[in-house]
């Protein structure tokens, strides 16, 4: 089969119109062949260029080598861009848009802001309000202005961790108690929850845990008012059917003082391994302000008394929650503390 030799200028207008009209990688394969094979337009007019004159030869060629490089060009952009068109379509029509869209997930509260903010509401429903103190706190008031003087047996009670200048990280939320008396006249009726820290680390214990101290201060305050505040709390933070004691205990800044028991939430009294089967579980510590921590902040020891407690924030979530490791309150796996 022969075929016309047709003029450069005959071949890109064709070659141009055609491409325009191709509307798939197939048909512009097509016309590479139709065009640059090996009896295509352009390479039958290269072949035709030994018949010209010799004169017109090289233009001849030289014009015939860019329209193919031209059209090579060409046809490779639209079959790139053919490509990418069908790519975004595939794209496109692999979204189901009628999918419901993918939630993130939802933070919840840690377990011990759960309970510590249980523990707040109820005293602040029955009046109390909220203070607050340094973690870094002076040995002053972290011990001495609550009748613990150096040297004194009872810094033993608490492992603290000394820092410089007579800093240590308050081992309790107790020296909340001196701050706010030292700057109010009773009467005084604060709880104060926060971060406290002592070098111990086992199952019950860890380095920083959290407190929340309460205090009562004005005329005629009296034991039977802590028992009541106290029966109030236990009553709403576990259940009505929970029994309370006190035990007779010691601390320096309470006298007398006292160590709260509850009877045991998880065998309700009959005796268990949490209990060590005596059917009672220490929940706090408590006492009538010490005359000499009145006598530290200002206070007149003859015109008013107080009472005071505090309890650790862990404690009562482990109770509540069934927690036999604190350590777990503080691993933040996400699937222990999501769950409550
Ligand atoms: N501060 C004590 C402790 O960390 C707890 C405590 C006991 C606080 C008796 C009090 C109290 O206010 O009266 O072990």
């Amino acid at each position: 089969m022969s075929q016309k030799i047709l003029s450069i200028k005959q071949i890109k207008e064709d070659a141009s119109r055609e491409l325009e009209a191709a509307a798939d990688i197939d048909a512009i394969q097509a016309l590479s062949v139709r065009y640059l094979g090996r009896k295509g337009f352009v390479t039958l007019f290269l072949r035709n260029i030994s018949t010209l004159p010799e004169d017109q030869r090289p233009y001849a060629g030289e014009k015939a080598n860019e329209l193919k490089s031209f059209l090579k060009q060409k046809f490779e952009n639209k079959i790139e861009k053919l490509q990418a068109e069908a790519a975004d379509a595939e794209k496109y029509n692999s979204i189901d848009v009628t999918l419901p869209g993918r939630k993130g997930d939802q933070g919840t509260l840690h377990p011990i802001t759960i309970i510590g903010n249980k523990i707040c509401d109820i005293f602040l429903r029955i009046g109390f309000d909220i203070a607050e103190g340094p973690e870094i706190e002076t040995d002053y008031y972290n011990f001495e202005a609550l009748n613990i003087p150096k040297d004194h047996p009872a810094r033993d009670m608490q492992d603290t961790f000394y820092t410089v200048n007579n800093l240590v990280l308050r081992t309790h939320t107790s020296p909340i108690q001196a701050r706010v008396m030292e700057k109010v006249k009773p009467p005084v009726k604060i709880i104060a929850p926060g971060k406290v820290y002592r070098c111990d680390s086992d199952i019950t214990h860890t380095p920083m845990f959290h407190q929340v101290e309460g205090l009562v201060v004005d005329k005629n305050i009296s034991f039977a008012d802590l028992k009541g505040v106290l029966t109030v709390f236990i009553h709403q933070i576990f259940d009505k059917d929970t029994k309370m004691r006190f035990r007779p205990s010691f601390f320096p800044f309470t006298e007398p003082s006292a160590e709260v028991d509850i009877s045991c939430v998880i065998c309700r009294g009959k005796g268990c391994r949490i209990c060590s089967n005596t059917g009672w579980i220490e929940i706090l510590g408590s006492g009538m302000v010490h005359p000499a921590v009145f006598e530290n902040v200002g206070y007149n020891p003859e015109k008013y008394t107080g009472f005071a407690f505090g309890m650790g924030i862990e404690r009562i979530a482990m109770l509540k929650y069934g927690v036999d490791d604190i350590r777990k309150f503080f691993e933040n796996d996400i699937r222990f503390i999501g769950q409550f």
